[in-house]
């Protein structure tokens, strides 16, 4: 009998090494490597093999439809429904809010009457009770279980009717029997949804899979499964604000750019069907250091606002902060400000801040930046009504982005009247159709005349 031996396994990546090293080679992650027992080679069994069938592209069925949840910016993120028999997986940070949004769609498909099965391998079926309570879905048909073992799970779900969805929350929680390490290490994680997988391709079930996402590589990370399911979402947002983003890294039945949001109440999260809205909300476009960003999420525009402050040193070394923003693009910005702009920043400490808890990591978002530090530094109020977008180039010009068309026509629908842009951007008839005053800008030299 083959001896079983140890492998140190990374729970971050998954990667496999000889020995035990203080940082993985794969992925740089440091403290995640752990020693698994390695299940060795698995007998092969001397069948000669049975011949099966095989079948052409266009098979008589039609497509099965895509079952959806009825919550809009959720839908929207799986590429219009989940699909019958695939498995997706749900990231994100502990206490971000994935239970809740999971909990919220399935008291929602379950009210169209479909059979829907919760697994809860870290809460008690009383607490997932009392949330549900909380959130006012206590009379949703969902059937709750807390378990933790896959094998159990899996003869659960296949006797009675065919469930429509099966969540398991969460994947580091689990264990199957084949596997021989502790929960949570990469070797259960990848053989539990591997079992998982198995039955949602033969049973046709779609299951998704709750995944968390650890800095101090604790659990393994749901990375280790990524390239096993059809569809890997995740749920991000800052914990001190209360608005979550759902995203689609990975889709094999959608678009990839969709994102929905949504707002953590104390009566679970609420769809937000238009974010530029809420972000702009309690905006002070009196003060200077204001700009508005018109940018892109995704496939989907959005306002957001950029704030500079840029106040005279008392420091030797000024200080330069960012929240939101890119430090290196900061770091370009303010160079290509001094070099081509003729503004003096070397005595000023600079603080930029992407209002809501919101990220711009878009290029385009350069010259709603520049505007905001300009307006700062003079202290000149920009124009409420006034959205940028464009990419600044070392050489100071302003640069044409993609998508110019739903950026102008997302200002307009928020009550915007003037936008300013590059100079190269090419508008066409529709976009102008929106109604915004364009103000075409070549260089920063400009920017700051304009200012
Ligand atoms: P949860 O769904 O348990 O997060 P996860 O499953 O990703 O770990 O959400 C936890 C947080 O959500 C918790 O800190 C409180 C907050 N919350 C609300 O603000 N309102 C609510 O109605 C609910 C149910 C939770
Ligand atoms: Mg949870």
């Amino acid at each position: 009998m083959a001896k079983s031996r140890s492998t140190f396994v990374c729970q971050n990546c998954g990667a496999v090494a000889s020995r035990w090293q203080g940082r993985c080679e794969a992925c740089g992650e440091w403290n995640s490597i752990v020693e698994e027992s390695d299940p060795g080679p698995t007998a092969i069994r001397a069948t000669r093999g049975r011949p099966f069938e095989l079948e052409g592209l266009a098979g008589s069925d039609r497509p099965a439809a895509r079952i959806v949840t009825g919550i809009d910016e959720f839908d929207r993120v799986t590429g219009g429904g989940f699909v019958p028999g695939s498995v997706l997986l749900l990231g994100g940070e502990p206490g971000i809010g994935k239970s809740t949004l999971l909990i919220q769609a399935c008291a929602a498909l379950a009210r169209r009457g479909a059979r829907v099965i919760y697994i809860s391998g870290e809460e008690a079926v009383a607490q997932v009770r009392l949330r549900a309570g909380r959130l006012d879905l206590a009379d949703a048909p969902v059937e709750l279980a807390s378990a933790t073992q896959v094998e159990d799970i899996l003869a659960t779900c296949a006797t009675g009717k065919r469930a429509t969805l099966i969540v398991i929350d969460s994947i580091q929680t689990m264990h199957t029997e084949v596997a021989p390490s502790a929960p949570g290490t990469v070797t259960q994680v990848r053989a539990s949804a591997q079992a998982l997988l198995r039955h949602a391709k033969t049973s046709g079930s779609t299951i998704i899979l709750v995944g968390h996402v650890t800095k101090d590589g604790q659990v393994a990370g749901p990375r280790v499964v990524e390239h096993m399911v059809d569809a890997v979402l995740s749920f991000e947002g800052d914990a001190a604000h209360h608005f979550r983003m759902l995203r689609a890294s990975k889709n094999r039945f959608g678009a990839t750019g969709e994102i929905g949001v949504f707002e953590m109440t104390g009566g679970g999260l609420a769809e937000v069907a238009n974010p530029s809205a809420l972000f702009l909300a309690g905006r002070d476009a009196s003060a200077p250091g204001a700009a508005v960003f018109a940018g892109m999420e995704g496939q989907r525009p959005m306002l957001i606002e950029i704030q500079a402050l840029v106040a005279p040193t008392s420091l030797g070394t000024p200080r330069r902060a960012v929240v939101g923003f890119d430090q290196n693009r900061l770091s370009m910005i303010l160079a290509v400000l001094e070099a081509h702009g003729g503004l003096k920043l070397g005595m000023h400490d600079v603080y930029l801040n992407v209002a809501g808890g919101l990220r711009a990591d878009e290029p385009a978002g350069d010259l709603a930046a520049a505007a905001a530090l300009v307006s700062s530094l003079t202290g000149a109020v920009l124009p409420a009504d006034q959205a940028f977008f464009g990419e600044i180039g070392l050489s100071g010009a302003i640069r044409p982005v993609i998508h110019a068309g739903m950026r102008l026509r997302e200002a307009a629908k928020l009550g915007f009247h003037q936008a300013v842009l590059a100079q190269a951007q090419q508008i066409n008839e529709d976009d102008r159709r929106a109604g915004l005053t364009l103000r075409p800008c070549g260089d920063v030299a400009q920017l700051v005349a304009a200012i």
